[in-house]
This record gives structure tokens, sequence and C-alpha cells, in this order.
């Protein structure tokens, strides 16, 4: 049964890579949770001027400056926005990730 098994490694690897790319492109549960329980204040109506949650032209400007100078922003803190957007917890790591999910709502 040589070919059955052939067959059902490769349904196995096919799966495998689809999760993986799944997995990449979805922002991660922690995240998501992060984002809604801090950035989401502000972020999530554009209050004080806040580029609104996967708003294109809002964060188009904003990308430009490049991933570096957006998570110093927020390290720091940017007008209203307070140091560490409200995160005491978060690393910069996270920031990275809730950037990428706030700017593009995945
Ligand atoms: C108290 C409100 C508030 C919270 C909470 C907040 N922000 Fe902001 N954020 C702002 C405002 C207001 C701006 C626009 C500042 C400006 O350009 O004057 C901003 C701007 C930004 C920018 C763009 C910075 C730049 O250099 O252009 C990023 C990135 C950002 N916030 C990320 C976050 C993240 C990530 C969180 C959650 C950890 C967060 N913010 C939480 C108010 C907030």
């Amino acid at each position: 049964m040589s070919g059955l098994g052939e067959s059902m490694r490769k349904i196995v690897l096919a799966a495998s890579v689809l999760l993986t790319v799944m997995s990449a492109e979805a922002a991660e549960q922690a995240t998501i949770d992060t984002y809604n329980k801090t950035c989401v204040i502000c972020h999530g109506s554009g209050a004080a001027g806040a580029p609104k949650f996967a708003h294109q032209e809002d964060w188009s400007p904003r990308l430009a400056k490049g991933m570096p100078a957006l998570k110093e922003s927020v390290h720091k803190g940017l007008n209203a926005m307070p140091p560490m957007g409200m995160c005491q917890d978060c690393s910069d790591e996270d920031f990275e990730k809730l950037i990428n999910y706030m700017s593009t709502g995945k």
C-alpha cells in the first residue's frame, strides 16, 4: 500500500503548508486582545487625531515613516498619545505586531 501512504503524505504536507500561510496572514489572538484593551481607546474612533483602525488614508503617511520610527513614537509617546500607548507591558515586538494589525485590520 505504498501508493496510499504517498498520497497521505502529500495531503498532510499540503495541509501544513496551508496552515503556515494562514497563520502568517492573520494577526495573532494575543495581538488582537491587546489592541482591544489599549490602542482601541483612541485608534478605534480616531480620538484626538489618532490614525483610525484599518483606515488606509490615515495610515499611509504614517507607514511611510518606516516601522522603526513608528515604534519609537509609541514608545516615547506622540502629542496626545501617551508613552507606550497605554500598554505598559508591551515590548517593541508587540508594538510592531499591533501596528501591522491596526494599520491593515488583519
Ligand atoms: C490616549 C489615546 C491613544 C492610545 C491609547 C494609543 N494611541 Fe496611538 N496615537 C494617538 C494619537 C492622538 C496619535 C496621533 C499623534 C499625532 O500625530 O499627533 C497616535 C499615533 C500613533 C501612531 C503613529 C505614530 C507616528 O509616528 O506617526 C502609531 C504607530 C500608534 N499611535 C500606535 C499605537 C499603539 C500600538 C497603541 C496601543 C499600544 C496606541 N497607539 C495607543 C493616540 C493614542
